[in-house]
């Protein structure tokens, strides 16, 4: 049996539902890849629990997991000590073929990120902060090679996956990566990539208000505590600057031209009055849509990704195309290329979820395992 020695960051929603679906499919992956995957070191925020020999065993995995979820530290079990450096975490439990799983949501994970390449170790990524900071470090991570006088090296097909970066576990990346490596030309890419951002597109579309809309989201726990979270674009600026990185552009999250759904003075006021004054924006918003459905068109939150630039905000679309016909919060990339046209190559369905995700990273885990 083939031993996948593992480095977990963030046992969050989506860290703990990889360790869950790890130890639910135990005897799948022994059976039908000769593959055990050993947990050799789990970390959160402040703590780590690190067993070198086989890793943490399945009980007291359990007991973790149950600690996480009640909102308590790793530091509460017997076997957790504090940690405060990731890169030292690295150092001490990685070994031959150990992949480093980021599933943080911050950029503090950076340094253990680069150490762990340099170190011949492999890399899975939930988390889009360390792919849309500087491009040096978006290169090193999916690019071997990179020399010491910075130039940019050869793309990278072993050492790291980035899957769940964009649409949770949607075969977004991989498409996007094959057709870059058969060399078709990519003339554009269009996408929706917040669930959140369709549901109020398509309340939009049914006539609704824009504040009626969004307070349902909220009080249905669709939007994050502060829907202006959601509602400003960021995380999907993020995801199409890995994109267009992922062309080989040389964009950085500055460059993402952003158009919220909301002005930037309402940026000043408290969670209870944004969504007091949220009527404000209704008319607005209706006169937008009633000039899209005019023209045959209809308003999408897209991520566009063409000649060059980025562009997130909304977006008119044809009432026909793959995106135009989309309802509700699933998540639709479209790719336009020499070989997609004019019908574009389209990847479609839910883009969120702790366990879809979790599979997402657990699939890149599992193809990185015979990887050299
Ligand atoms: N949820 C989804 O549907 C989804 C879909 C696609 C991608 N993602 C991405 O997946 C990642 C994880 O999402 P999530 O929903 O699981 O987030 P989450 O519930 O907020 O969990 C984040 C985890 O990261 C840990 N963490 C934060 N800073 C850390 C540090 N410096 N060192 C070590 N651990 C640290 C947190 O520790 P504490 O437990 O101590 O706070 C927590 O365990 C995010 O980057 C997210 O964007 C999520």
């Amino acid at each position: 049996m083939r031993e996948l020695p593992i480095i977990l960051f963030g046992v969050g929603g989506v860290g703990r539902a990889l360790v869950r679906q790890i130890v639910e499919n135990r005897e799948f992956h022994a059976n039908q890849y000769d593959l055990v995957l050993r947990i050799l070191a789990l970390c959160d925020r402040n703590s780590a629990v690190i067993e070198l020999d086989n890793g943490i065993a399945d009980p007291d995995l359990q007991a973790l997991l149950a600690l996480k979820a009640a909102g308590g530290s790793l530091l509460e079990h017997p076997l957790g000590a504090n940690q405060s450096d990731l890169k030292g975490i690295v150092d001490i439990a990685g070994r031959a073929g150990a992949v480093v799983v980021d599933c943080t949501a911050s950029d503090v994970t950076v340094p253990a990120l680069l150490f762990s390449i340099m170190q011949g170790y492999k890399v899975v990524l939930a988390n889009k902060k360390p792919l849309t900071v500087q491009q040096e470090v978006y290169d090193r991570l999916t690019r071997a090679g990179v020399t010491t006088t910075g130039n940019a090296g050869w793309r990278n097909l072993g050492q790291s996956r980035w899957e769940t970066t964009c649409g949770a576990a949607l075969p977004v990346i991989s498409t996007l990566n094959r057709l870059v490596a058969s060399g078709d030309e990519v003339q554009r890419i269009a996408g929706t990539f917040s669930g959140t951002l369709g549901y109020v597109m398509t309340g939009l579309q049914a006539q609704r208000p824009f504040s009626e809309i969004v307070r349902e989201a909220h009080q249905l726990g669709y939007t994050e505590p502060d829907p202006r979270d959601d509602l400003g674009g960021v995380d999907v600026a993020r995801k199409a600057l890995i994109l267009a990185r992922g062309l080989g552009w040389p964009l950085d999250l500055t460059d993402v031209q952003v158009t919220g759904l909301y002005p930037a003075r309402m940026n000043q006021l408290s969670i209870d009055e944004f969504m007091l004054a949220l009527p404000e924006l209704d008319q607005q918003f209706q006169a937008q849509v009633e000039a899209a459905l005019a023209e045959g068109k209809v308003l999408r939150f897209a991520a566009t990704v063409a000649d060059g630039q980025c562009r997130v905000g909304p977006t008119l679309v044809e009432a026909s195309s793959p995106l135009g016909r989309l309802g509700g919060t699933d998540n639709l990339v479209e790719f336009y290329t020499r070989w997609y046209n004019p019908n574009p190559l389209v990847v479609q369905g839910r883009g969120a979820g702790v366990d879809a995700t979790a599979s997402g990273v657990l699939a890149d885990v599992i193809e990185l395992a015979y990887t050299i």
